[in-house]
């Protein structure tokens, strides 16, 4: 009888061995909060295909922000959803529209104790949907888009946001935004680029978040699933353009991109595990088909592994609740 050489069961003997011998774990400030605010509601709003999450009045608003800064999470991304619509996407510039208010709101509420971003896209904003204005045939006007983003970047600095999110996939939009923010002086402003971001069908739930009137797709704009070089050239392009931070998103379907993504940048990385993840694990919970709470912290476990310093899960508050707890 011969026995083998090598047992890495040995170090897989019991919990306390395995928390010795773990290679990543997590933390609260990896995990930064999305978190969606809605024009003229007096009661937060359940976003029915998103279990859990809902659509924020200011005061509750300020609510999540100063628990996400009590539990030491990483940062809060804000998304706002207006009242009123137009083809190019007005309110997101209006000092008064809901997004601006959110982020003076949370800044105010939370000053320097937790990092306040926010997503800097037309979808929330436009009655069409799309990312960016529309050309005369409907199709999605990359330039004249980022002239509207470079507005929209100052109208986020000067309500008080840490962090810019460019998230529409706009050519040259990094560019264009450090470009506004150096010369009106806001130099310290950091830009978190959605670097490459996937065309999904994981994005579903989010539609009914952000009340999006979008008929259609964004082939045209975000990127393909079927490619993964094309990923590097994004990323490349972002750092060149100026960003401090990148992102790929979705992130469990593209956890390959996430690596690539970790390998090459010489900047943290952050993945965005969306709407429809969420979702999928919620709603297989509720079924009794997954053990909730550890299919939670194993997909964002796995995001962590493939690389991503920080990740963006609307779980972000209950896991890091967990967190403290078990430390
Ligand atoms: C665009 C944006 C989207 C998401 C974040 N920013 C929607 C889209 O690209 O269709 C999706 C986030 C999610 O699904 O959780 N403003």
């Amino acid at each position: 009888m011969s026995f083998p050489h090598h047992r890495p069961r040995r170090l897989r003997q019991s919990a306390a061995m395995r928390r010795l011998t773990a290679e990543h774990r997590l933390h609260p400030a990896q995990l930064i909060l999305p978190a969606f605010v809605k024009e003229g509601i007096d009661e937060p709003l359940a976003i029915a295909s998103m279990p859990g999450v809902v659509q924020h009045t200011p005061d509750s608003l300020k609510a999540a922000a100063t628990e996400a800064a009590r539990l030491g999470l990483g940062g809060i991304m804000l998304f706002g959803v207006p009242a009123a619509r137009d083809a190019r996407g007005s309110a997101a510039l209006d000092p008064d529209g809901v997004l601006n208010r959110a982020i003076a709101d949370v800044k105010a509420e939370v000053g320097d104790e937790l990092v306040v971003m926010s997503d800097l896209c037309l979808d929330e904003f436009t009655d069409h949907g799309h990312c960016g204005v529309l050309t005369e045939d409907g199709r999605v006007d990359n330039d004249a888009t980022l002239e509207i983003y470079a507005q929209m970047g100052l109208a986020q600095v000067q309500a008080g946001a840490d962090v810019l999110g460019p998230s529409g996939m706009m050519d040259g939009q990094v560019r264009v935004i450090r470009e506004a923010l150096e010369a009106a002086g806001h130099t310290d402003t950091v830009i978190l680029a959605y670097a490459a971001k996937y065309a999904s069908a994981f994005y579903g739930p989010f539609r009914d978040a952000v009340d999006s009137q979008l008929q259609g797709d964004r082939r045209t704009y975000q990127m393909d699933a079927a490619n993964r070089t094309d990923a590097v050239r994004e990323v490349m392009l972002d750092l060149e353009e100026g960003a401090d931070m990148v992102m790929v998103k979705p992130a469990m379907s593209y956890l390959d991109v996430v690596a690539d993504v970790a390998e090459l940048a010489d900047v943290p990385v952050a993945a965005y595990q969306i709407s429809g993840e969420y979702s999928m694990i919620e709603a297989a919970a509720a079924n009794g088909w997954i053990d909730r709470e550890a299919a939670i912290a194993e997909s964002v476990l796995a995001i962590h592994r493939a690389g991503a310093d920080s990740i963006l899960t609307y779980w972000a508050a209950e896991l890091g609740r967990r967190l403290m707890e078990e430390n």
